[in-house]
């Protein structure tokens, strides 16, 4: 498996609440850091306001000024386009939410990051930016039902159009772009068939076309795999899943260049959708057992998916960590975990397949994944209750199907669990 190379950060500059934008210490110096050990400290100062190991959460809506000469100084220095040594307004700007912002752009190694109130504001926000009228982009199908909603829908009507292609289907990909194609947007691994992108194959094509690419990489977090050192140009996540890592939030962030995150980070004062201080409290929280808790996820999935892929019962197990995965290569070139959500079809009807999630004991039925509790949910029932039968067949969301996500429980607890409940069938 592929071993990210990982390195930076830990601010340790004065009284600013700010990490520096880049996450990086005011020397420059990158040590060269594990993944755990930046979601421990990257972003956050070693001796803040009142000898506090944890960041503080700074619980306000907007910032005063000692008197109108700093306003003006603040005015014409920050005005438009630098990232502040100071906040003026809540909604441009949090130093908890940047030193959030700060470690979550050294996990990803990026430049810089934004947090926004979700994940689909990170990907609504991102997209509503890059393109324009008369701008077409090319997205891969399998992905999130809100996102291709956004996509196929709801930027139509600003005039912008998009191709969907087959995930894994790079010819595709080249075939579907033309002269006003901008960008190609894709999930690694997607929800919920898991495939993962070559991100060496489509960043090649992306760059032979002067195209930007942007990578949901909420299922893999950046303790599997980095998008950004193969070239890619921004990340985002819904920091909801797995960063945050507890299903007590909702968040999204975009990891990538300082210039594209300016440009969003512009547009987020202006369409306004920012996380709270105590929001990005709980981030920070959550991202320092990110390491242990991927490293749980990533271990008990693959052990339970060779469970389900052996069982009489399992008709067919989407996991990139089984031999049987179209993707099993290519995540096992570029990925150091294969992540804690499990697809699969029970060898039975849609009822029945709820007999089996109704008498598991551990996982609750839920939508949501990347939490530290087990969720299970039939995706036709959640994600695509309300879609027309043979729409969602076509993307081969069966009655059968199953999305589980393993959380940190005990994994033989959850074997046991499950394996009492296929008997109940
Ligand atoms: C891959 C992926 N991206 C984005 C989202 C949206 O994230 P949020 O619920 O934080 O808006 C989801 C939600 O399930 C998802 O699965």
């Amino acid at each position: 498996m592929a071993t990210p190379d990982t390195t930076i950060t830990q601010n340790t500059d004065g009284a600013s609440g700010a990490a520096a934008p880049n996450g990086k210490g005011p020397d420059g110096e990158t040590p060269s850091l594990s993944s755990q050990t930046q979601a421990v400290h990257a972003g956050e100062k070693r001796y803040i306001s009142h000898d506090s190991v944890t960041v503080p959460i700074v619980q306000t809506s907007t910032y005063t000024f000692e008197d109108t000469a700093s306003l003006i100084n603040y005015m014409e220095e920050h005005m438009f386009w630098d990232v502040p040594e100071r906040e003026e307004y809540g909604r441009y700007g949090n130093p908890t939410v940047r030193a959030a912002e700060s470690k979550l752009a050294a996990l990803d190694g990026a430049e810089d990051a934004l947090l926004l109130s979700s994940g689909m504001a990170a990907i609504t926000t991102t997209l509503f930016i890059l393109l324009s009228q008369g701008d077409h982009f090319v997205m891969t199908e399998d992905c999130y039902r809100r996102t291709r909603g956004f996509c196929n829908t709801f930027l139509t009507r600003f005039g912008i159009t998009c191709t969907t292609v087959a995930p894994g289907d790079y010819d595709a990909i080249e075939a579907a772009i033309g002269p006003a194609t901008k960008l190609i947007f894709s999930e690694s691994p997607t929800n919920p068939f898991l495939r993962c992108v070559d991100y060496a194959r489509l960043v090649d094509i992306a760059k032979r076309h002067g195209l930007r690419t942007i990578i949901d990489t909420t299922f893999a977090t950046p303790c599997n795999v980095r998008p950004l050192e193969y070239g890619v140009d921004l990340a985002i996540h819904s920091v909801t899943k797995y960063l945050a890592g507890h299903n007590d939030l909702l968040a999204g962030c975009v990891t990538g260049s300082f210039s594209i995150t300016t440009a969003l980070r512009q547009s987020q004062g202006i369409l306004g959708a920012i996380v709270d201080p105590h929001c990005a409290y709980l981030i920070l929280r959550g991202l320092k057992t990110l390491g242990l808790r991927m490293r749980q996820h990533n271990e008990s999935a693959l052990r339970i998916a060779r469970y389900l892929e052996d069982h009489p019962m399992i008709r067919r197990v989407w996991y990139p960590g089984l031999e049987s995965h179209p993707d099993h290569d290519v995540a096992t070139r570029t990925m150091s975990g294969y992540g804690g959500v499990i697809s699969f079809e029970v060898e039975a009807d849609g009822p029945t397949t709820s007999r089996f999630i109704d008498a598991c004991n551990i996982a609750r039925i839920g939508p949501s994944l990347g939490g530290v509790e087990s969720l299970i949910e039939q995706p036709g029932l959640v994600s695509y209750f309300d879609t027309a039968p043979e729409d969602r067949l076509a993307l081969g969301i069966t009655d059968e199907l199953v999305r589980l996500s393993v959380g940190i429980e005990d994994t033989d607890d959850l074997l046991a669990d499950f394996e009492q409940a296929l008997s109940k069938m």
